[in-house]
Protein backbone atom coordinates (compact mmCIF):
# COMPACT_ATOMS: atom_id res chain seq x y z
CA UNK A 1 0.00 0.00 0.00
CA UNK A 2 1.48 3.22 -1.02
CA UNK A 3 0.51 6.85 1.31
CA UNK A 4 0.15 9.64 -0.04
CA UNK A 5 1.09 12.61 2.02
CA UNK A 6 -0.07 15.87 1.35
CA UNK A 7 2.89 18.03 3.45
CA UNK A 8 6.14 18.82 1.53
CA UNK A 9 8.46 16.04 3.53
CA UNK A 10 11.89 17.12 3.32
CA UNK A 11 13.30 14.38 1.25
CA UNK A 12 17.15 13.06 0.61
CA UNK A 13 17.87 13.97 4.22
CA UNK A 14 21.33 12.11 4.91
CA UNK A 15 21.10 10.17 8.02
CA UNK A 16 22.31 13.12 10.78
CA UNK A 17 24.82 11.57 13.00
CA UNK A 18 26.34 13.48 15.86
CA UNK A 19 28.98 14.99 13.96
CA UNK A 20 26.31 16.50 11.85
CA UNK A 21 25.55 18.40 14.54
CA UNK A 22 29.40 19.30 15.43
CA UNK A 23 29.57 20.73 12.10
CA UNK A 24 26.05 22.68 12.63
CA UNK A 25 27.91 24.49 15.37
CA UNK A 26 30.67 25.21 13.60
CA UNK A 27 28.66 26.49 10.71
CA UNK A 28 26.53 28.50 13.10
CA UNK A 29 23.53 26.99 12.14
CA UNK A 30 21.05 25.70 14.78
CA UNK A 31 19.81 22.26 16.00
CA UNK A 32 16.71 21.38 16.83
CA UNK A 33 15.65 18.23 18.60
CA UNK A 34 12.43 17.32 19.95
CA UNK A 35 11.03 14.05 22.04
CA UNK A 36 8.71 11.91 20.57
CA UNK A 37 7.63 8.15 21.96
CA UNK A 38 5.84 6.67 19.57
CA UNK A 39 5.97 5.42 15.48
CA UNK A 40 3.48 7.76 14.63
CA UNK A 41 5.00 11.76 16.07
CA UNK A 42 8.78 10.31 15.27
CA UNK A 43 7.36 9.58 11.67
CA UNK A 44 6.14 13.19 11.32
CA UNK A 45 9.05 15.16 12.85
CA UNK A 46 11.94 12.77 10.82
CA UNK A 47 9.90 13.61 7.97
CA UNK A 48 9.34 17.77 8.85
CA UNK A 49 13.50 17.80 9.19
CA UNK A 50 14.24 17.64 13.06
CA UNK A 51 17.96 17.38 13.52
CA UNK A 52 17.63 15.03 16.68
CA UNK A 53 14.62 12.85 17.95
CA UNK A 54 14.68 12.32 22.27
CA UNK A 55 13.23 9.33 23.49
CA UNK A 56 13.03 11.20 26.86
CA UNK A 57 12.42 9.62 30.01
CA UNK A 58 10.23 12.25 30.19
CA UNK A 59 8.12 9.74 28.56
CA UNK A 60 7.07 8.60 32.47
CA UNK A 61 5.31 12.07 32.64
CA UNK A 62 3.18 12.73 29.48
CA UNK A 63 2.61 9.36 28.18
CA UNK A 64 2.42 6.85 31.43
CA UNK A 65 1.27 9.24 33.79
CA UNK A 66 3.80 8.74 36.33
CA UNK A 67 4.12 11.75 39.07
CA UNK A 68 7.71 12.11 37.89
CA UNK A 69 10.33 10.47 35.74
CA UNK A 70 11.97 8.23 38.99
CA UNK A 71 9.65 5.54 38.10
CA UNK A 72 10.50 4.96 34.60
CA UNK A 73 12.33 1.42 33.41
CA UNK A 74 14.70 0.03 30.76
CA UNK A 75 11.97 -1.79 29.74
CA UNK A 76 9.77 1.21 29.15
CA UNK A 77 12.10 3.11 27.56
CA UNK A 78 13.49 0.49 25.25
CA UNK A 79 9.75 -0.10 24.07
CA UNK A 80 9.20 3.59 23.06
CA UNK A 81 12.67 3.58 21.51
CA UNK A 82 11.81 1.05 19.73
CA UNK A 83 8.80 2.40 17.92
CA UNK A 84 10.36 6.01 16.91
CA UNK A 85 12.93 4.05 15.41
CA UNK A 86 10.25 2.74 13.33
CA UNK A 87 9.06 5.85 12.12
CA UNK A 88 12.58 8.03 11.67
CA UNK A 89 14.91 7.79 9.14
CA UNK A 90 17.11 10.38 9.32
CA UNK A 91 17.34 12.17 12.35
CA UNK A 92 19.88 11.48 15.08
CA UNK A 93 17.78 9.35 17.72
CA UNK A 94 19.14 10.13 21.28
CA UNK A 95 18.10 7.05 23.85
CA UNK A 96 17.50 8.61 27.19
CA UNK A 97 19.11 6.99 30.19
CA UNK A 98 16.47 6.40 32.86
CA UNK A 99 16.97 6.63 36.36
CA UNK A 100 19.23 4.01 38.05
CA UNK A 101 20.05 2.65 34.85
CA UNK A 102 23.93 4.06 35.11
CA UNK A 103 24.07 5.12 38.61
CA UNK A 104 24.71 1.45 39.97
CA UNK A 105 27.65 0.86 38.62
CA UNK A 106 30.14 1.59 35.49
CA UNK A 107 29.49 -1.93 34.17
CA UNK A 108 25.56 -1.92 34.52
CA UNK A 109 25.83 1.66 32.64
CA UNK A 110 27.71 0.39 29.93
CA UNK A 111 25.15 -2.39 29.51
CA UNK A 112 22.14 -0.56 29.51
CA UNK A 113 23.42 2.26 27.48
CA UNK A 114 24.43 -0.53 24.90
CA UNK A 115 20.82 -1.95 24.97
CA UNK A 116 19.33 1.52 23.21
CA UNK A 117 21.86 0.80 20.35
CA UNK A 118 21.10 -3.18 20.16
CA UNK A 119 17.57 -3.48 21.76
CA UNK A 120 15.93 0.19 21.04
CA UNK A 121 17.64 1.08 17.38
CA UNK A 122 18.95 4.37 19.25
CA UNK A 123 22.18 6.45 17.94
CA UNK A 124 23.57 7.16 20.91
CA UNK A 125 22.69 7.98 24.54
CA UNK A 126 21.68 10.52 26.88
CA UNK A 127 22.66 10.96 30.93
CA UNK A 128 22.11 13.40 33.50
CA UNK A 129 24.86 14.67 35.82
CA UNK A 130 28.48 16.55 35.52
CA UNK A 131 31.33 15.30 37.59
CA UNK A 132 30.11 12.33 39.49
CA UNK A 133 29.24 10.65 36.39
CA UNK A 134 32.82 11.14 34.54
CA UNK A 135 34.20 7.47 35.32
CA UNK A 136 30.43 6.15 33.63
CA UNK A 137 30.75 8.66 30.46
CA UNK A 138 33.68 7.77 29.89
CA UNK A 139 33.03 4.20 30.15
CA UNK A 140 30.28 4.38 27.66
CA UNK A 141 32.69 5.71 24.83
CA UNK A 142 34.96 3.36 25.41
CA UNK A 143 32.18 1.29 24.13
CA UNK A 144 31.87 2.91 21.34
CA UNK A 145 28.72 4.37 22.04
CA UNK A 146 28.12 8.37 21.96
CA UNK A 147 26.85 10.39 25.12
CA UNK A 148 25.06 13.97 25.18
CA UNK A 149 25.47 14.79 28.80
CA UNK A 150 22.71 16.95 30.59
CA UNK A 151 23.58 19.73 32.81
CA UNK A 152 21.13 22.20 35.14
CA UNK A 153 17.81 21.24 36.24
CA UNK A 154 18.31 17.11 35.86
CA UNK A 155 14.91 15.95 36.79
CA UNK A 156 16.41 12.29 38.15
CA UNK A 157 17.95 14.33 40.97
CA UNK A 158 14.35 16.36 41.82
CA UNK A 159 14.73 15.59 45.69
CA UNK A 160 18.15 16.40 46.14
CA UNK A 161 17.47 19.74 43.88
CA UNK A 162 14.21 20.34 45.98
CA UNK A 163 12.23 20.74 43.00
CA UNK A 164 11.96 21.98 39.56
CA UNK A 165 14.10 25.04 39.82
CA UNK A 166 16.20 27.09 37.83
CA UNK A 167 20.01 25.98 38.35
CA UNK A 168 23.45 28.11 38.23
CA UNK A 169 21.79 31.27 39.17
CA UNK A 170 24.77 31.83 41.52
CA UNK A 171 28.02 32.75 40.68
CA UNK A 172 29.30 29.59 42.49
CA UNK A 173 26.68 27.45 41.05
CA UNK A 174 27.27 29.10 37.57
CA UNK A 175 31.04 28.33 38.12
CA UNK A 176 30.24 25.09 38.95
CA UNK A 177 27.94 24.22 35.66
CA UNK A 178 30.88 25.66 33.27
CA UNK A 179 33.35 23.22 35.25
CA UNK A 180 30.63 20.38 34.71
CA UNK A 181 30.26 21.18 31.02
CA UNK A 182 34.03 21.36 30.53
CA UNK A 183 34.58 18.33 32.39
CA UNK A 184 31.91 16.78 30.00
CA UNK A 185 33.61 17.68 26.87
CA UNK A 186 37.22 16.37 27.88
CA UNK A 187 35.03 13.29 28.55
CA UNK A 188 34.25 12.90 25.51
CA UNK A 189 30.06 13.81 25.63
CA UNK A 190 29.44 15.20 21.81
CA UNK A 191 26.61 17.44 23.03
CA UNK A 192 25.32 18.67 26.39
CA UNK A 193 21.49 19.64 27.08
CA UNK A 194 21.71 22.55 29.34
CA UNK A 195 17.85 22.58 31.16
CA UNK A 196 16.65 25.43 32.98
CA UNK A 197 19.69 27.46 33.52
CA UNK A 198 19.71 31.69 32.90
CA UNK A 199 20.04 32.65 29.21
CA UNK A 200 23.24 34.56 29.86
CA UNK A 201 24.94 31.54 31.48
CA UNK A 202 23.83 29.07 28.90
CA UNK A 203 25.15 31.18 26.24
CA UNK A 204 28.47 31.87 27.76
CA UNK A 205 28.58 27.99 28.51
CA UNK A 206 27.68 27.95 24.85
CA UNK A 207 30.70 29.84 23.22
CA UNK A 208 32.87 28.92 25.36
CA UNK A 209 33.07 25.18 24.60
CA UNK A 210 33.20 22.99 21.06
CA UNK A 211 30.81 20.71 21.49
CA UNK A 212 26.79 21.90 20.82
CA UNK A 213 24.86 23.07 23.86
CA UNK A 214 20.88 22.04 22.86
CA UNK A 215 18.89 24.05 25.42
CA UNK A 216 15.55 24.04 27.13
CA UNK A 217 14.78 27.08 29.33
CA UNK A 218 17.89 28.13 28.63
CA UNK A 219 17.73 31.36 26.44
CA UNK A 220 18.20 31.39 22.45
CA UNK A 221 22.40 31.47 23.10
CA UNK A 222 22.55 27.50 22.80
CA UNK A 223 23.37 25.78 19.58
CA UNK A 224 20.13 24.10 19.40
CA UNK A 225 16.67 23.92 21.05
CA UNK A 226 14.79 20.78 22.72
CA UNK A 227 11.15 20.82 23.76
CA UNK A 228 9.24 18.10 24.75
CA UNK A 229 6.74 17.59 22.37
CA UNK A 230 3.41 17.09 24.49
CA UNK A 231 4.14 20.51 26.22
CA UNK A 232 4.93 22.20 22.77
CA UNK A 233 1.66 20.16 20.91
CA UNK A 234 -0.51 20.80 24.28
CA UNK A 235 -1.07 17.37 24.86
CA UNK A 236 -0.10 17.45 28.49
CA UNK A 237 -2.37 20.19 30.61
CA UNK A 238 -1.09 18.88 34.00
CA UNK A 239 1.58 21.76 34.13
CA UNK A 240 3.44 23.91 31.45
CA UNK A 241 6.76 25.34 32.74
CA UNK A 242 7.39 28.90 31.54
CA UNK A 243 9.89 28.29 28.67
CA UNK A 244 7.70 26.38 26.59
CA UNK A 245 6.21 28.03 23.36
CA UNK A 246 3.17 26.09 22.64
CA UNK A 247 2.68 25.58 18.74
CA UNK A 248 -0.88 23.90 19.17
CA UNK A 249 -3.83 23.08 21.34
CA UNK A 250 -4.29 18.86 21.04
CA UNK A 251 -5.49 18.33 24.53
CA UNK A 252 -8.27 20.72 23.64
CA UNK A 253 -8.81 19.72 19.97
CA UNK A 254 -8.43 16.11 20.80
CA UNK A 255 -11.39 16.40 23.80
CA UNK A 256 -13.48 18.33 20.68
CA UNK A 257 -12.90 15.44 18.74
CA UNK A 258 -13.43 13.30 21.33
CA UNK A 259 -16.99 15.22 22.46
CA UNK A 260 -17.82 15.50 18.56
CA UNK A 261 -17.53 11.51 17.88
CA UNK A 262 -19.73 10.35 20.71
CA UNK A 263 -22.49 12.27 20.55
CA UNK A 264 -22.16 11.34 16.44
CA UNK A 265 -22.78 7.76 17.81
CA UNK A 266 -25.40 8.83 20.01
CA UNK A 267 -27.47 10.25 17.71
CA UNK A 268 -26.39 7.96 14.68
CA UNK A 269 -24.58 10.39 12.70
CA UNK A 270 -21.80 8.38 12.29
CA UNK A 271 -21.10 5.94 10.46
CA UNK A 272 -22.72 7.46 7.48
CA UNK A 273 -23.14 5.47 4.06
CA UNK A 274 -19.72 6.85 3.30
CA UNK A 275 -18.61 4.77 6.23
CA UNK A 276 -20.28 1.67 5.10
CA UNK A 277 -19.76 -1.22 2.97
CA UNK A 278 -21.81 -2.34 0.41
CA UNK A 279 -23.12 -5.27 -0.85
CA UNK A 280 -24.56 -6.21 -3.83
CA UNK A 281 -28.17 -7.41 -4.13
CA UNK A 282 -28.17 -10.73 -5.35
CA UNK A 283 -26.05 -11.58 -2.87
CA UNK A 284 -28.14 -10.27 -0.15
CA UNK A 285 -30.86 -11.77 -1.41
CA UNK A 286 -29.59 -15.33 -1.39
CA UNK A 287 -27.84 -14.72 2.22
CA UNK A 288 -31.55 -13.92 3.51
CA UNK A 289 -32.62 -16.83 1.62
CA UNK A 290 -30.18 -19.20 3.43
CA UNK A 291 -30.08 -17.01 6.99
CA UNK A 292 -34.19 -17.91 6.88
CA UNK A 293 -33.63 -21.55 6.56
CA UNK A 294 -30.95 -21.44 9.50
CA UNK A 295 -33.60 -19.21 11.74
CA UNK A 296 -36.94 -20.50 11.30
CA UNK A 297 -39.53 -18.43 12.56
CA UNK A 298 -37.25 -17.06 15.47
CA UNK A 299 -38.34 -13.02 15.88
CA UNK A 300 -35.86 -10.76 15.52
CA UNK A 301 -34.34 -9.40 18.93
CA UNK A 302 -35.18 -5.55 17.75
CA UNK A 303 -38.90 -6.85 17.43
CA UNK A 304 -39.23 -9.18 20.44
O1 LIG B 1 13.36 13.52 29.21
C1 LIG B 1 13.38 14.51 28.48
O2 LIG B 1 12.45 14.78 27.70
C2 LIG B 1 14.54 15.39 28.58
C3 LIG B 1 14.43 16.73 27.92
C4 LIG B 1 13.64 17.64 28.76
C5 LIG B 1 15.77 17.30 27.60
O3 LIG B 1 15.50 15.06 29.18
Amino acid sequence: MSTVSVFPIVSNRKKITTISLQQKKLRGEHISMLTAYDFPTAQVMDQAGVDAILVGDSLGMVVLGYESTLPVTMEEMLHHSRAVARGSKSALLVGDMPFMSYQVSVEEAVRNAGRFLQNGGMDCVKLEGGRDRLDVIRAIIRAGIPVMGHLGLTPQSVNQLGGYRTQGKTSQAAQRLLEDALLLQEAGCFSIVLEAVPARLAEYISTHINIPTIGIGAGSGCDGQVLVTHDLLGIFDRFTPKFVKKYAEFHVDMYKAFQEYIADVQSQQFPALEHSVSMEEGEWQEFLRNAQAVMGEQVPVALR
